[in-house]
């Protein structure tokens, strides 16, 4: 790969920070950003010099084609800080892993490893008093990829910008997601990019979504576009569903995403001596169990999400209501991953950097 060795980084410090105008008590998701952002271009074949500038508006040629043809890929990601204001990230190499496999789907060049870490180190570093301590808060991290170059010919560019901007988060969702079943939208089809974490994926979700919410449900478990027989995934997360004590999830494939916070949970319960079944679920077992008794839970887990648990599904005009349990998987996996995220594991998995 070019560009093995990286160069310097230039940076611009903001003249005043603008902390001070936070009130980190009551966040909203992904609305404020921090002081920095990091940028790096790619011309003539190559990754150039990065920047760290203050964050604010990029000036773009509106001819360029991530307007047009949606060429853009994304990642989340959270730094968190404990007790003793020491800063982790959770698994990082994974997200770094995938930004790069979401590219190469959408005809992106590779964004170097040491571009990678270096950038977010140095951003993190320098902004660090937007970390903060305490469980539930955390710094969310959204590396992107755009194509900037300047033409509307439908073919990949041969120009974009690596960015990465911070956010201070606290939760996603306000309390406990009711979600409708899909009947006949889909996330992805077979052969399509539903793995990638392409900008695309998540604009088609929202009309469905929006559906959904005049219905008075937040999100989609999406359902496979051949037959809508069999749950895939939620808009912003991965699904769990715990039958009797068993936990499943569907397997990932090339229209569902590979969910970092996913794997961790299936390895959190294989861990805990879990029965763990990553196999075809289909709309219509989830509605048995529930009928029989034996639906005990259903989760999202995501970044941004955590471990969300379900409160209720809709599904074929039948709205189905759950019913809370005592010590649930949910609140045991959010805890576990909680623990290593913030430093009080004994075991971290090799997880936290
Ligand atoms: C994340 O969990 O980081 C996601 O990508 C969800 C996002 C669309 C809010």
């Amino acid at each position: 790969m070019r560009n093995a060795v990286p160069q310097e980084i230039e940076i611009t410090k903001i003249n005043e920070s603008k902390i001070s105008q936070v009130d980190f008590e009551n966040l909203a998701f992904g609305k404020v950003f921090t002081d920095h952002m990091f940028i790096c271009d790619y011309v003539n074949g190559e990754w150039q010099t990065p920047k760290i500038v203050p964050y604010g508006p990029l000036t773009l040629d509106p001819s360029a084609r991530v307007f047009h043809y949606g060429q853009a890929v994304f990642e989340g990601m959270k730094a968190y800080k404990d007790d003793q204001g020491d800063t982790f990230l959770f698994r990082p190499d994974e997200n770094f892993k995938r930004i790069n496999k979401s590219a190469e789907r959408l005809a992106m060049p590779e964004f170097p490893e040491e571009y990678f870490f270096d950038g977010l180190n140095t951003l993190l570093k320098l902004d660090d008093q937007w970390i903060k301590s305490g469980f539930g808060n955390s710094l969310y991290i959204r590396p992107f990829v755009i194509a900037t170059q300047p033409s509307v010919s439908a073919s990949e560019a041969d120009e974009y910008r690596f960015m990465i901007i911070c956010s201070p988060a606290q939760s996603y969702y306000s309390g406990d997601v009711s979600v409708l079943v899909a009947e006949k939208f889909s996330r992805s089809a077979s052969g399509g990019f539903g793995y990638a974490k392409a900008a695309g994926n998540y604009a088609g979700q929202f009309y469905p979504t929006k559906l959904a919410k005049e219905q008075g449900y937040q999100q989609i478990i999406w359902t496979d576009s051949n037959t809508h027989e069999y749950v895939e995934e939620a808009g912003t997360m991965n699904v769990f569903f715990r039958i009797n004590d068993t936990l499943l999830t569907a397997p990932v494939s090339d229209r569902i995403l590979d969910g970092i916070t996913r794997k961790s949970l299936i390895a959190l319960a294989e861990k805990q001596g879990y029965n763990v079944e990553v196999r075809p679920i289909k709309v219509s077992e989830v509605v048995d169990a529930f009928n029989n008794g034996s639906l005990k839970e259903i989760f999202g887990a995501g970044t941004a999400a955590v471990v969300s648990p379900v409160k209720a599904f809709g599904y074929k005009g039948e709205h189905y209501e759950l019913e809370k349990q005592e010590n649930s998987y949910a609140s045991y996996f959010k805890k576990s991953l909680m623990d290593i995220q913030y430093n009080k594991a004994e075991d971290s998995f090799g997880w936290r950097t």
